[in-house]
């Protein structure tokens, strides 16, 4: 999971009609900066502890409520309309000729996005695929069963590696009811029932691994989609070229598209610290030391509740920040026959008075580029098109 500060902002003054309307909703990135305060360089203290960041009495009854990691990460960085919108409207312009109905979404976490895509039409479908059990449970029980109605047997959650998609284990398919009973296959190949509340990771891994569902009896999608800087997870070239096959193989023989997001800039290669407050809590990003050599870098997210709870490390990871043309030479060796990337500036996260990104910030789109001069900080969309 894990970005370095998307956040959803509705749309307003949203017009109707066809998707590509739609690109109003203006999915925010990781170089959004947060509005202007006299501490947006956040220091820790001698301790260690990062400081209050002063959240009001509302904070703290918030904060004793102790939210989930997963559910601050998703009011902190994510933005699923506004990535639907533009997939939505890039289908239409390199594929076209229908409306986009299967997506796949690898590295999808807690599948917010997917979730989303269910509610966006009753005729779509949703996979989505990651490592992590505990966030793929977690939208069982939090997003899945707020999209309603038959949504639950329009997505299938696969356990698994996107590197090693048919050996994916389906977490749940087409169950009726999400918290009642779940017949899991014992050892013996025998059904015994077991409520959510009393698995543990291992018993359900374990208990899937019989199951028979695999990605490949799934329809071919539209869009395979990987957001969220997710495919800089995987470290080596040649895992990223096969991940992009795997993607490529995914799509429909009838045409589809590839879409990923990657952050850079100036300010990408350097220590950095960006904070968002929320209401009742301040969303942290930290990106440690730039490794140019093997262009590696190491991002934590902190959740800072008031003085009552800091989560801290929520999320880490140690990523690779690939560059545009390194991305776009695998999508080609993959096999996707062009490869458009749009881009948008991001607002200078050295100045602390940028702060028109919540304000005005509605009418910076991303655009389509050929080229594009190195900023403090970008955010891009890469489109890997499957032809017919
Ligand atoms: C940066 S988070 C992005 C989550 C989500 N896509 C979003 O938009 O917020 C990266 C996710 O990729 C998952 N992940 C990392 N490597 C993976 C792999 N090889 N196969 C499947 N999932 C992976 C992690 O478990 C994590 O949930």
């Amino acid at each position: 999971m894990g970005k370095r500060g998307k956040k959803h902002r509705e749309p307003q003054g949203r017009r109707g009609g066809d998707a590509s309307d739609d690109d109003d909703i203006l999915p925010s990135s990781a170089y959004d900066v947060p509005p202007p305060t006299n501490d947006r360089e956040h220091q820790e203290s001698e301790s260690g502890e990062e400081q209050e960041e002063g959240n009001d009495d509302g904070g703290r009854a918030w904060a004793a409520a102790a939210p989930s990691k997963f559910h601050l990460y998703q009011l902190s960085v994510q933005s699923p309309k506004g990535d639907i919108s533009y997939m939505q409207k890039f289908f239409l312009m390199y594929v076209g000729g229908r409306f986009p109905l299967h997506l796949q979404e690898d590295f999808c976490g807690t599948a917010l996005l997917s979730c989303e895509w269910l509610c966006s039409d009753p005729r779509r479908t949703a996979i989505g695929v990651d490592l992590d059990l505990e966030a793929l449970n977690w939208c069982l029980e939090n997003n899945l069963n707020k999209v309603g109605g038959d949504g639950c047997s329009r997505i299938s959650l696969l356990h698994g590696n996107v590197l090693r998609p048919q050996e994916a284990c389906v977490v749940k398919h087409q169950v009726e009811d999400l918290v009642k009973d779940l017949a899991l296959c014992d050892k013996n190949g025998a059904s015994e029932a077991v409520t959510t509340n009393e698995r543990d990771d291992s018993e359900v891994q374990g208990c899937f691994t019989n199951a028979s569902m695999k990605i490949d009896a799934l329809p071919n999608r539209d869009i395979v989609c990987a957001f969220n800087y997710s495919c800089c997870c995987l470290q080596k070239r040649k895992d990223l070229v096969l991940y992009f096959k795997h993607a490529f193989n995914a799509l429909s023989k009838k045409g589809g598209i590839f879409v990923m997001d990657l952050y850079g800039g100036a300010s990408s290669e350097c220590k950095l610290r960006l904070r968002r407050r929320f209401s009742n809590f301040t969303y942290v990003w930290e990106q440690a030391e730039f490794d140019i050599i093997n262009r590696r870098t190491k991002i934590s997210l902190h959740f800072h509740l008031g003085k009552q709870r800091i989560i801290r490390h929520a999320f880490s990871y140690d990523w690779r920040l690939w560059s545009l043309p390194e991305i776009k030479d695998c999508l080609e060796e993959a096999g996707f026959q062009s490869i458009h990337v749009w881009i948008r500036k991001m607002p200078d996260t050295t100045d602390i008075q940028n702060s028109g990104e919540f304000t005005v910030g509605r009418d910076v789109k991303y655009e389509k580029v050929a080229s594009f001069q190195q900023q403090d900080a970008w955010n891009a969309y890469i489109v890997g098109v499957a032809n017919v």
